[in-house]
Parts: structure tokens; C-alpha cells; sequence
């Protein structure tokens, strides 16, 4: 029998104190647009009072610049975004708030448990953008890609469904391109250098970009296709 390992949430979950305004939005919006996997298993389209084309995933969305830019250009799609640092959580509040987004849902908390909680093939698209990348070795582990987790997107990605991610991290983009690829379940889509040097157009740039950015770090986008499951 398959022994669990208790999962570790690393980083940190909270900044600076909240404005007034923000811990309103925390208090008073969030509960309205959360999402609990410790109920359990959860119904992504059900998650929203539209009818979807389709639901799409983003780990780990900082303050919720790329999240709340996608739902604006997608309102046929239902978003569901993943972030534990509450600092964060309540910045993508306020965009949602002043932009009056409809189609976004929260999980304030570790993504790995929302994504076990939902349907095999139920996610069009995974956004996973400038992860920690966790340089020293002993901290390995605690990177996003792994084995395990890759199993676990693989599961809830539908055949033809694209993967996104994105670090200025090089070290962990070849860890991400090994492991990826390595997995079975992914085509990496680049073609030649510009596939994965420019950003597509229908990606909006994240905090952590800009950031990279300004410090004249060179950025690098990954885009994978889930692979039909009757050719894997
Ligand atoms: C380096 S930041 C990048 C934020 C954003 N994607 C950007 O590009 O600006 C990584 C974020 O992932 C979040 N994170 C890390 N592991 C996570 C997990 N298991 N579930 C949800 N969020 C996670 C962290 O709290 C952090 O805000």
C-alpha cells in the first residue's frame, strides 16, 4: 500500500498589514467567489452562475494581473484562480471588484488539493506562471513541477488541453522542459526560439514578469498540449 506523505505548503501566506479596503474585500467578496475542495469533489462548471464554454486553471496568480486579464478577454469562460499569499488574494480582489469579473472563482489556499478534488478531463487550459523556483538543491521538492504534480494536472486536463508556464529561472526551466516532457502526457508545442522567447499575444505579462523584466532577466514561455489519452 502506497504510504501518503503529508503535503507541505512553503512560502510565505501573508505581507505587509491590509488596507481597510483590501481586508473588506477579503472579508466580505471572498466568501462569495471561494472554493472549498474539503468538501469534496468539486464540479468546476458548476462553480459559476453561467453557462461555460469551458473552465481554466491558474496556480500560484500573484496578485491576479494574467488571471483577471484572461477572464476580461474570455467572459464565455469560466477561471479559477489558485494563490495562498493573502496579500495577493486580496490585490486580485480588488481587480475582480473594480472590473466586475463574474467569471472568476478562488481558491485561497495550496492548489494540489482543489486539483485532486476535480473531474478527470474537466480544465481547457493550466496556467502555472514564474512558480517559486526554489534554487538551492535541498529545496527541490518543493518545486511546483514534479513528478506528482504532473500526474495530478495530467489527470484534470482534457485531450488537447494547453499547459502554460513560464519562469526567468533557467535552471528550473530545464527542470520544467525535463520533467514535462519526460512525463508522456505533454507535447511541448515550440517550433523554433521564438515560440518559447516571445510571449503570445493572448498571454498577459504577470507582476513577476515585469519584475524580471526591469532586472534585464530573460524570460522564457512554455506552452504544452495535454496529449490525447488513446495515443499516450
Ligand atoms: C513567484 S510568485 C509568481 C506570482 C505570479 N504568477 C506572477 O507571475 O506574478 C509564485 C506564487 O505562487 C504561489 N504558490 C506557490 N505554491 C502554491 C500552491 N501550491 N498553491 C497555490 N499557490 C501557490 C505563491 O504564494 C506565490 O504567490
Amino acid at each position: 500500500m502506497a504510504i501518503e506523505r503529508p503535503r507541505t505548503l512553503h512560502g510565505r501566506r501573508r505581507g505587509r498589514r491590509l488596507r481597510p479596503g483590501r481586508q473588506r474585500l477579503l472579508d466580505e467578496l471572498l466568501p462569495r467567489l471561494a472554493i472549498d475542495p474539503a468538501r469534496g469533489p468539486v464540479d468546476p462548471a458548476g462553480l459559476f452562475d453561467m453557462a461555460c464554454d469551458d473552465v481554466w486553471l491558474e496556480v500560484g496568480f500573484g496578485g491576479g494581473e494574467h488571471l483577471t486579464a484572461q477572464a476580461r478577454a474570455h467572459p464565455e469562460i469560466g477561471f479559477i484562480g489558485c494563490e495562498s499569499f493573502v496579500n495577493g488574494i486580496a490585490k486580485a480582489l480588488s481587480l475582480i471588484d473594480a472590473e466586475k469579473l463574474t467569471n472568476v472563482r478562488i481558491l485561497a489556499d495550496d492548489a494540489r488539493p482543489l486539483i485532486d478534488a476535480l473531474p478527470e478531463s474537466s480544465i481547457g487550459r493550466f496556467f502555472l506562471l514564474f512558480p517559486d523556483p526554489w534554487p538551492k538543491k535541498r529545496h527541490h521538492a518543493r518545486r511546483f513541477v514534479s513528478p506528482e504534480n504532473l500526474d495530478a494536472m495530467a489527470r484534470i486536463l482534457r485531450d488537447g488541453a494547453e499547459l502554460r508556464m513560464a519562469s526567468d529561472d533557467m535552471e528550473y526551466i530545464r527542470w520544467m522542459l525535463f520533467h514535462t516532457i519526460g512525463h508522456g502526457a505533454f507535447e511541448w508545442l515550440a517550433r523554433g526560439p521564438d515560440d518559447w522567447r516571445r510571449r503570445p499575444d493572448d498571454w498577459p505579462a504577470t507582476r513577476y514578469e515585469e519584475k524580471a523584466g526591469r532586472a534585464g532577466a530573460t524570460c522564457v514561455f512554455l506552452r504544452f498540449r495535454r496529449r490525447p489519452r488513446s495515443a499516450q
